[in-house]
């Protein structure tokens, strides 16, 4: 009797501490201690050795053990559904989630947005090229035959290949290629990227965006030009600043300028960013050089058109603060993911 209690306690506490991690460790369990041949069976076989006075005691002590087995046994499969461990017991499923990590969108994207949407809300449609191109798209029919010495104006990329094609220099190659498709008016902005064969540094890039805009239309003028840069300039650095246009030279429009804002970091009393002048240059401009009209087979005498160009990094170096133009192409994610919550 003494025995077979002792017995019974070691049994408990071993059971107690059984843990079933799949369907075969129950199973296995079940055979151990509950199947034909299993502990249960075999404690209650040793019966008939129990004095009859102890016989009533030990009968008890058994039966609660079986119960205490059945018990675990049920415990384990419950632990375990189709087959399967369950994470039941060892997940709270009340934790909040993992949150899965929200991309951003990169600064050069959100400047370019906010400028095409300006142009987009006065009527402008999105035009797209291509950045590798032939001579004749991106010099030729913009009034740079070959040998024309603005051509230095912007060091260029060549196809090995193909001496014919270069890496655009310029967006304006997309003038072109709209004014080709022969349908009038023309009223598109062209965001895009551009290349040109500059030593890369903090301030200069061998490759950055511009965003530019062309209007062809019967009586375009000068004056359509300015008041829609001044509605972009409103929209864009708020109604206090100050523009102005400067005289210019582009071979693909004429008469040129460059237009200037007043510094909106300084506001006009001069900072290093506009390098003490209280001005800062942020594109160049003109209507479209007749030459450029006729080469795209429209009649300069018929209609006219203006033309602009403006980089799209610095504007948003100025606007978010960034000193080192290669931010932009480095990936770093550290770098990106500051603008999570800009618009
Ligand atoms: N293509 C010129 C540049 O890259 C900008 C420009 C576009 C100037 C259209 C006038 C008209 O500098």
């Amino acid at each position: 009797m003494e025995n077979l209690l002792n017995n019974i306690n070691e049994y408990k506490n071993e059971i107690a501490e059984f843990v079933a991690t799949d369907a075969n460790a129950v199973e296995e369990f079940r055979i151990k201690y509950l199947g034909t041949k299993g502990l249960v069976k075999t404690i209650m076989g040793e019966m008939k050795n129990v004095a009859p006075e102890n016989k009533k005691e030990a009968g008890q002590l058994l039966n609660e053990f079986k119960v205490f087995v059945e018990t675990k046994f049920e415990e384990l499969k419950g632990s375990t559904v189709n087959g399967q461990e369950s994470t039941a017991n060892t997940i709270d499923l009340s934790l909040p989630g993992d949150t899965l990590p929200i991309g951003s969108r990169h600064p050069v994207v959100l400047m370019r947005n906010r400028i095409v949407s300006i142009f987009q809300r006065l009527g402008f449609a999105v035009a797209d090229g291509p950045e590798i191109e032939d001579d004749w798209h991106n010099f030729g029919a913009l009034n740079l035959p070959a040998h024309h010495p603005a051509r230095d104006m912007q060091d260029t990329f060549y196809i090995q290949q193909n001496p014919d094609w270069v890496l655009r220099t310029h967006t304006s190659n997309v003038q072109i290629r709209e004014m080709e498709k022969g349908k009038l008016p023309i009223r598109v902005v062209i965001p895009g990227r551009v290349y040109r064969n500059e030593t890369v540094s903090a301030r200069s890039h061998c490759f950055f965006h511009q965003v530019e805009g062309l209007y062809i239309d019967e009586n375009v003028s000068f004056a359509d030009l300015k008041q829609t840069l001044y509605f972009f300039v409103k929209e864009m650095y708020g109604k206090d600043v100050k523009v102005r246009f400067r005289p210019s030279y582009f071979p693909f429009t004429e008469p040129s300028a460059e237009m200037d804002v007043s510094c909106f970091i300084c506001g006009g009393s001069g900072c290093n960013i506009c390098k003490k002048t209280g001005w800062v240059e942020i594109l160049g401009c003109g209507m479209v050089h007749p030459n450029v009209l006729t080469n795209c087979g429209i009649d300069p005498n018929k209609y006219t058109g203006f033309a602009f160009g403006m980089g799209i990094e610095r504007p948003a170096m100025l606007k978010y603060g960034i000193n080192d133009i290669r931010l932009f192409s480095e990936n770093d994610v550290r770098f990106l993911k500051q603008f999570t919550s800009a618009i």
